[in-house]
């Protein structure tokens, strides 16, 4: 068959083709095959994750648990599978009949409700950042390593992104050339606003408070000081930065801007800024607002996000423009470095990052084929940006469900979830004694003295 067909026909294509899909049936498992869980902490974020846990059948919802009847009913109501409902955790993890719980309380109840439930021999997933104080990070990789055959998983979403997937082996494969800078943030307007009277109203505003909270480096950076570990393969050495509060003034006691340097080894660096006086974002050409990051090498940058449900996860990459330059004869000279008279500053163009849903294997049939060439036509033109088909929310928690059932370590483990949250407890501990945290310091912290 012709193979080279007129754009109009490619597009068109692309067009029918999506408009063409049959419906997805989902086959119903066999009920001793699905993981029968818990879900501890049914608020905002806990019915968000139960929704998406509710298209799954590869588990199923036995009971939930809230201290807050009506974030019990709504949790209940979303998951749909008329669960037990329990105030206590404690009596949840009781029942026998519950492999696994997910937990998705505040971040100061993270430690007690994940150490209990390993210790009922229960799976777990938990929400980021992890743990809450330096004497919880030894403690958890200590009880994690008494218990080997119980999955822990950590909620750091993208690490289960495909972008994220695509653009870290892109930085290993030396695509982007020595990638030393990465800049993230999470700028919001105006941020977290305070729900009624802060004296009376201290654990509704949990993240509000120290005495809950790791304020914006937990609830917002800890995603982004992950991608940085990733990016740029290694822990960092120190972290220095300035939190202030400047602007809401409402009875918080946590920062709420934060500026942070951390350094990694090889003089690597990630910069990153946490404002709620804004929510701009100077990257993806500003087509999303608030969170990104940036990652930047000696031969082109990518621009990524996460995204939400209503924006999927999506990346542009930068290849590092050819730099001319014009001799006094008037010839382009190419790849001037250092000391050219001139240098033009055109930038350069953005490319599509190709996912394998859009890489051409050559075993595809010709419709899926052709289907192919059109989509990746239209990315080129800027007409589609190519996008990740399933929120990495979903492949986070159908990836926990199958891990209790095939017992393999999950991408996100302890050790990974340990990292980011002692980045967390150092970045805050930067800004309140205005000095260098040495990541090594952790294991010194929160260990009794003999
Ligand atoms: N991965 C992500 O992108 C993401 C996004 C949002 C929130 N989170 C995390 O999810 C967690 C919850 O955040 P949220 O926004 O849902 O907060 P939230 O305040 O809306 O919900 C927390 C719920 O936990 C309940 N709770 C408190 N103590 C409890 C206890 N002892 N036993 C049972 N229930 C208890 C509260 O009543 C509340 O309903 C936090 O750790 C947060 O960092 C992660």
């Amino acid at each position: 068959m012709k193979r080279d067909l007129s754009r109009r026909d490619v597009v068109k294509m692309a067009g029918v083709a999506s408009a063409a899909v049959a419906p997805y049936v989902q086959k119903v498992r066999a009920a001793n095959d699905q993981v029968q869980y818990g879900f501890i902490g049914t608020g905002v974020r806990g019915t968000y994750l139960l929704g998406h846990l509710s298209k799954m059948d590869s588990g199923r919802c036995l009971a939930v648990c809230d201290i807050n009847q009506a974030a019990l009913d709504k949790g209940a109501g979303v998951i749909g599978s008329n669960p037990q409902k329990f105030k206590d955790y404690r009596e949840l993890l009781g029942a026998q009949n519950i492999d696994a719980v997910l937990i998705a309380v505040p971040l100061y109840m993270h430690f007690p409700v994940t150490r209990d439930a390993l210790l009922a021999g229960k799976h777990v997933f938990c929400e980021k950042s992890l743990v809450f104080k330096p004497e919880e990070v030894h403690a958890l990789r200590a009880l994690v390593a008494e218990r080997p055959k119980q999955i822990l998983q950590v909620g750091l979403q993208r690490r289960y992104s495909k972008f994220y997937q695509a653009v870290q082996d892109m930085v290993q494969k030396g695509v982007l050339g020595d990638v030393k800078h990465m800049y993230a943030q999470w700028h919001r307007n105006p941020g977290w606003t305070m729900k009624g009277d802060p004296k009376t109203n201290r654990l509704a505003n949990w993240r509000l408070f120290r005495e809950y909270s790791g304020g914006l480096a937990a609830e917002l950076a800890s995603h982004q000081i992950d991608v940085a570990d990733r990016m740029l393969g290694a822990s960092p050495d120190f972290v220095m930065g300035l939190g202030e509060q400047n602007t809401m003034h409402d009875g918080r006691d946590i920062n709420d801007n934060i500026q942070l340097i951390f350094r990694y080894p090889g003089g690597k660096k990630l910069l990153y800024s946490a404002i709620c006086t804004s929510s701009h974002l100077p990257l993806l050409n500003a087509t999303r607002t608030e969170m990104a990051e940036l990652i930047m090498g000696t031969e082109g940058a990518v621009h990524i996000t996460v995204g939400d449900d209503t924006h999927p996860a999506t990346a542009m990459w930068f290849p590092e423009p050819v730099k001319t330059s014009t001799t006094k004869a008037g010839e382009k000279k190419e790849n001037i470095k250092a000391g050219a008279t001139m240098v033009t500053a055109a930038g350069g163009k953005a490319l599509p990052i190709l996912l394998p849903k859009d890489q051409i294997t050559g075993n595809e049939g010709f419709f899926d084929r052709e289907l192919k060439f059109a989509r990746r036509w239209l990315y080129t033109k800027g007409v589609m940006v190519p996008e990740e088909d399933k929120n990495p929310v979903d492949t986070e928690l159908e990836s926990f469900l199958q891990n209790c059932r095939d017992g393999k370590r999950p991408l996100a483990d302890v050790e990974v979830g340990l990292r980011d949250s002692t980045a967390v407890i150092l970045s805050n501990l930067c800004m309140d004694e205005e000095r260098k945290a040495y990541f090594s310091e952790i294991e010194k912290m929160g260990i009794p003295k003999a």
